[in-house]
Parts: structure tokens; C-alpha cells; sequence
């Protein structure tokens, strides 16, 4: 039996579609293998480039990171991911956040925890990046903007 114009056109569009289809699996597959590519950037080297965003613990009770946070970014370098974004971390000055259990980025305790957590997530084979944080004046911090206005203002009379 011959075959009609409207099957011929069937298998064509069919054809169309799988011929579609198979390219579009090439690219995500192309784009997927890129992810586990190696990333060289001067003397960083990571195995692949899946990076862990920062997220905010407020898990570090005195700004101090302790065993149990070195803990949480020791499980994400087991984990394979290629580089670590730290939570936020205040950078030292006075309105740089007011979340005491945020971890600070200085002092010798907190420097102390930080380095616990370098080693560790280095042990496991990962690498580490802090976040820098400023996040100034936030509606949350009331109490402490009203503390720190009062104190800037017997500085600016003493002046
Ligand atoms: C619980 C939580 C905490 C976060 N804390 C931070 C943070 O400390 N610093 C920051 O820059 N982004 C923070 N983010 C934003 C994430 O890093 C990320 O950018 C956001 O979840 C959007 O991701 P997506 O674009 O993949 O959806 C936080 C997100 C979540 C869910």
C-alpha cells in the first residue's frame, strides 16, 4: 500500500522532533560534564565547580564559630563540593551587624574557630572562602542602633 502525503509528513516531523531532542540532551550533557571539569584560577585549584552559596547559621553563639560549625563545613567538603562559601562573617566595626550569633571575622577566638574550620574542610579535601559582611543597619537591630547612636554621639561632644 503506498504511503499517504500525511504519513510521510507524520515520520518527517517525528523525525524532526528526535533529531531535536538528541541535540538538546548533547547540550545539557556538555554543560553537565563542564561542571565537574577542574577550575584553575593562579594557585586556587578546585576539583569541580559546584560552589556552596553563603548561608547564614547565626550558629556561633559570641560571633565564636565552634567544633560544631567546623563540623557542618567539615560535611560539605566530604560532601565533593568544590568550593565553600562561608556563612556571612562582620568584618570589625561596630555597625557591621548586631547578631551575637553570627560569627565575627576577627578577634583571637573567633580567628581561633575559623581556623578549626580551615583544617578541617582542608583535611576532607575542600576549599574554603569566608564571606565578608557589613550589613549595617537593620530594622531587626533596634535596640542596639539606639545603644550605638548614643554612644557615637558622647564621642562627637567629647570631641
Ligand atoms: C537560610 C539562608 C541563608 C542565607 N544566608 C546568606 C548569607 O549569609 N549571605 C548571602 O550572601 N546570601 C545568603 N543567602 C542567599 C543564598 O546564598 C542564595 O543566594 C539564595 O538562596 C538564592 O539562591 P538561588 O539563586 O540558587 O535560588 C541565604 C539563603 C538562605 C536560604
Amino acid at each position: 500500500m503506498a504511503t499517504s502525503a500525511v504519513e510521510l509528513d507524520l515520520k518527517l516531523r517525528l523525525k524532526q522532533r528526535t533529531e531535536r531532542q538528541m541535540h538538546m540532551s548533547n547540550i545539557t550533557a556538555r554543560h553537565t560534564a563542564l561542571l565537574f571539569k577542574p577550575f584553575v584560577l593562579k594557585n586556587l585549584t578546585l576539583p569541580n565547580r559546584i560552589v556552596m552559596a553563603p548561608m547564614t547559621r547565626s550558629k556561633s553563639p559570641e560571633g565564636i564559630p565552634g567544633p560544631d560549625v567546623a563540623a557542618y563545613y567539615r560535611r560539605r567538603a566530604e560532601g565533593g563540593v568544590g568550593l565553600i562559601v562561608t556563612e556571612g562573617t562582620y568584618v570589625p566595626h561596630p555597625t557591621a551587624g548586631f547578631n551575637s550569633a553570627v560569627p565575627r571575622f576577627y578577634g583571637e577566638h573567633s580567628l581561633a574557630g575559623w581556623k578549626r574550620v580551615a583544617e578541617e574542610v582542608h583535611r576532607a579535601g575542600g576549599k574554603i572562602f569566608p564571606q565578608l559582611w557589613h550589613v549595617g543597619l537593620t530594622p531587626a537591630s533596634g535596640g542596639k542602633i539606639r545603644e550605638f547612636s548614643a554612644r557615637l554621639r558622647s564621642m562627637s561632644v567629647q570631641a
